[in-house]
């Protein structure tokens, strides 16, 4: 019997629903962490206080099992281990951030703390000494405490602060970085942090914070992409771009209206991020969905910033590829039209949509932002595509999360498998421009508000040892190979056809 079901594991992984499209030798496979959730060291030579140093520290009911990220998985001390871990996975590329305030421990540049850039640097050597191409994210989510004081990410100054700390890094690590990411995931800091208060800095402000989040997470990215423009690129031959998220938005029925309610709902999580970047200005949808309720709502004029002319044209083309992180997919239905519900603002209210999953879809319960569908991974490149001139696209983060981090993982390896099998289709069929693939994560981390419970990497790291010990999971070993053979299934079709 348990033989029967190991059999009928192993059917899935070599049956024909994967691609048997060679994975191309340039296509870059890489892994990805995040500065708070895998350095530690939150106090240690000179490192300034961040966000979430202070909102772990400050409010530990909202992290299960009150966790922290202050020692992590100790990759500060560690990071000659994980160099040497990457070379063991064999990866073409290795995503991971700066933390902000270990460079500059007050957020502003008048004061660097030298052991930070010692420590990137180190780290940098490291990759390069093991041909890893490094794919280096300024911002993660980790504001330093003073700046985010001052109000944050709903204060449009932050953005020449931003803008200070980026040219600073590329002085100081440009030499050894072709590949820059200005700042990941806007859209889940601005609703989740700013809007639903369930990430840091944890505010609730449900009328106006993602709009001025987006206007000065979008800001912030343009004065980095042009100080590099204008002041680096000549010389270090680099490339930069943002990082947005977004999950596939499926309409919940044939019926115009649930179309129509997709649609928006993708500009309203992509779009609202992307649009200024990509085409210029904010969606149109937005614009007039968030106008015409903030005039029904008593506001003199819209909660979304309207962009200066000048700002459009500041903003538009300020990217040299898109890079994007999906993790599932939503059924999304029509559910209140444009002048209805209206009461003091809402950004929850402003798209005028529903979200749902279906129960056939593979997930862990307990576990909502993952679901396995790879047909709507591949309708989202699609989707990206078509919306913004068939940009070169690179997933910059992609995983599967579960609770258990066993070292059997099959579950991850099937979810990564039926994500990369959906890139090749959509290279191969559909004339999408997909370079690159990235695993979230390298190894399991600190996951925000879910603390260490929920485990996304292909490496078991021990959080109750002191050393931290990491563990290549199935997922890691299978991983290896394919990065090797770049190839899914037994045999790939010729790779000149
Ligand atoms: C953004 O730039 C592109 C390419 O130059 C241009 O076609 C488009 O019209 C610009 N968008 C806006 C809103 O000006
Ligand atoms: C309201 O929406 C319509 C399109 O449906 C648009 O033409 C108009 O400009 C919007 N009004 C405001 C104030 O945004
Ligand atoms: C709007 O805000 C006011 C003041 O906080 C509150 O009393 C009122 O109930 C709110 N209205 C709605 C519809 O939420
Ligand atoms: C869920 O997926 C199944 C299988 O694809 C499909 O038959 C069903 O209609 C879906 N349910 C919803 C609510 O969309």
């Amino acid at each position: 019997m348990l033989l029967t079901v190991a059999l009928a594991n192993l059917l899935v992984i070599c049956s024909s629903e994967l691609s048997d499209y060679p994975i191309p030798k340039d296509f870059m496979l890489g892994v990805a962490t995040a500065a708070y959730q895998i350095e530690g060291a939150w106090n240690e030579d000179g490192k300034g206080e961040s966000v979430w140093d202070w909102y772990s520290h400050t409010f530990p009911e909202r992290i299960d099992n009150a966790a922290t990220g202050d020692v992590a998985c100790d990759s500060y001390h560690k990071w000659e281990e994980d160099v040497a871990l990457l070379k063991e996975l064999g990866v073409d590329h290795y995503r991971f951030s700066l933390s902000w305030s270990r460079i500059l421990p007050e957020g502003t540049i008048n004061y660097v703390n030298e052991a930070g850039i010692e420590y990137y640097r180190k780290l940098l050597q490291g990759l390069a000494d093991n041909n890893i191409t490094p794919l280096v994210t300024l911002f993660h989510w980790d504001t330093p405490r003073p700046l985010h004081e001052l109000g944050g990410w709903t204060n449009p100054l932050i953005a020449d602060y931003f803008a200070e700390y980026a040219r600073l890094c590329f002085e100081r690590f440009g030499d050894l970085v072709q590949n820059w990411i200005t700042i990941n995931e806007p859209q889940t800091t601005c609703v989740q942090g700013y809007t639903e208060g369930i990430k840091a800095p944890g505010y609730s402000d449900e009328a106006e914070g993602v709009y001025l989040c987006a206007y000065t997470h979008v800001l912030a990215h343009a004065k980095a992409y042009h100080i590099y423009d204008e002041e680096f690129r000549a010389m270090q031959k680099g490339r930069i771009t943002i990082v947005v998220d977004s999950m596939w938005c499926e309409p919940a029925s044939d019926s115009s209206e649930d179309k129509e309610a997709a649609e928006t709902e993708m500009e309203f999580i992509i779009g609202l991020y992307a649009n200024p970047i990509y085409n210029g200005n904010w969606p149109q949808v937005v614009i007039d969905r968030v106008g015409n309720r903030s005039l029904l709502e008593g506001y003199p004029r819209s909660r979304l910033p309207e962009f200066t002319k000048d700002e459009i044209d500041y903003i538009n083309g300020t990217f040299d590829f898109f890079a994007l992180n999906s993790y599932s997919t939503n059924y999304i239905y029509h559910q209140i039209d444009v002048t209805e519900s209206i009461g003091n603002g809402s950004y929850l209210l402003d798209s005028g949509i529903g979200a749902k999953v279906n129960s056939t879809w593979k997930s862990i319960e307990g576990i909502g932002w993952v679901n396995d569908v790879p047909w709507g991974f591949r309708k989202l490149l699609n989707w990206v595509h078509n919306h913004y001139n068939k940009p070169d696209i690179i997933i910059t983060e992609n995983g599967w999360a579960d609770l258990t981090g066993d070292l059997q993982d099959q579950d991850r390896i099937d979810y990564v498998a039926g994500h990369i099998s959906a890139i090749l289709d959509a290279i191969n069929e559909d004339g999408v421009r997909v370079f690159g693939y990235t695993v979230w994560s390298f190894m399991d981390n600190f996951e925000w508000t879910n603390g260490y419970n929920e485990k996304l990497g292909l490496y078991q790291v021990d959080f109750d040892s002191p050393d931290r010990t990491r563990t290549a999971k199935d997922s890691a070993k299978w991983y290896q190979k394919i990065i090797k053979d770049r190839c899914l299934v037994d045999k790939c079709q010729d790779a000149s056809l």
